[in-house]
């Protein structure tokens, strides 16, 4: 149970309840229902006075552009911090950093960091929340939350459902938060991957692993395909992409094994014909990627919400 003396942060899905679950897609349900029906001027006074600092040591396209556009939707201030301009690149430490951004007088700090379990630390050092927008190999705990909802809307249910994620599962963060979500809420989990990208954990407990591609998406109702996070692997690791994307890359003849009208999904950003065939990516009727992406702004929004009010 949440404390009422301490902030609410985000750092991970395992922590979320399934009261917190249902009650995030039910406000970003709302939220997705409200676009463009002429309710933005009421959502508008939500977050008005707070201001929402981004704070991302890593490139990002989707995480930081939604969260400033959920933040500005909701009628908060945003503050992209310059991570490369700031006295950082003086010595400061990442400690003294959040601690000023607090005293400066932010309302939450969203911050990706290279290294696992960086914001676990910080959060503990301050009174305003903080979001975990990837953090190492650790956790990305609002794209989980953004990719199961996604199913669901598509699905209509998770219980039952088989959601085969398939590619570098050593490395992926998204993998991470996505199946503690997937499996309080009863989906069958499968991860796919070759024997070195399969950590001994996902062996153990409740996920099926596969190293066999057809194997794995054999009767699947969505196949979640993930980048090869190189930034966080030795070169002499990196697979020969063509070999790769014959193994384990998801084009229309391999998706044939899974279900007639299973959808296809990809946290982004996509590598096309490495992990992905771009006639698969593209293909409205079975690929939902671009529809992550706009789940992910109300997503945010109800995440930024229930941290902040
Ligand atoms: N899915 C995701 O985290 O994308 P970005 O790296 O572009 O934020």
């Amino acid at each position: 149970m949440h404390n009422i003396k301490s902030p609410r942060h985000l750092l991970s899905t395992a922590e979320l309840s399934l009261d917190d679950i249902h009650h995030l897609f039910a406000r970003a349900d709302e939220f997705l229902a409200h676009h463009g029906h002429g309710h933005a001027v009421s959502l508008k006074q939500q977050l008005l006075g707070k201001t929402v600092s981004n704070v991302f040591f890593n490139d990002s396209t989707r995480t930081r552009t939604s969260f400033e556009m959920a933040a500005k939707r909701l009628g908060a201030d945003v503050i992209n911090f310059p991570v490369e301009h700031s006295s950082l690149n003086k010595g400061e430490s990442l400690s003294d950093l959040v601690l000023n951004l607090q005293a400066i007088g932010v309302s939450t700090i969203i911050m990706r960091h290279p290294e696992s379990f960086a914001l676990n630390t910080i959060s503990k050092q301050l009174k305003i929340p903080v979001i975990n927008a990837g953090d190492g190999n650790n956790e990305h705990p609002s794209q989980g939350l953004l990719d199961v909802l996604t199913m669901r809307r598509h699905k209509h249910w998770i219980k039952g459902l088989v959601v085969a994620i398939c590619g570098d599962i050593a490395h992926s963060r998204v993998a991470r938060s996505n199946i503690p979500i997937l499996l309080k809420l009863g989906a069958e989990v499968r991860v796919i991957a070759p024997q070195a990208w399969l950590p001994q954990d996902y062996f153990t407990g409740q996920v099926k692993a596969f190293n066999d591609l057809a194997d794995g998406i054999c009767n699947a109702d969505v196949v979640m395909m993930l980048r090869i996070q190189k930034e966080r692997m030795h070169q002499n690791d990196w697979p020969e992409e063509k070999d790769y994307f014959q193994r384990y890359g998801l084009d229309c003849e391999k998706l044939k094994l899974a279900k007639a009208d299973a959808i296809v999904m990809h946290p982004g950003p996509m590598n096309r014909g490495v992990e992905i065939d771009s006639a698969v990516a593209d293909d409205l009727k079975r690929s939902v990627i671009l529809d992550q992406v706009t789940v992910g702004v109300a997503m945010r929004m109800a995440i930024l919400e229930w941290i902040l009010k």
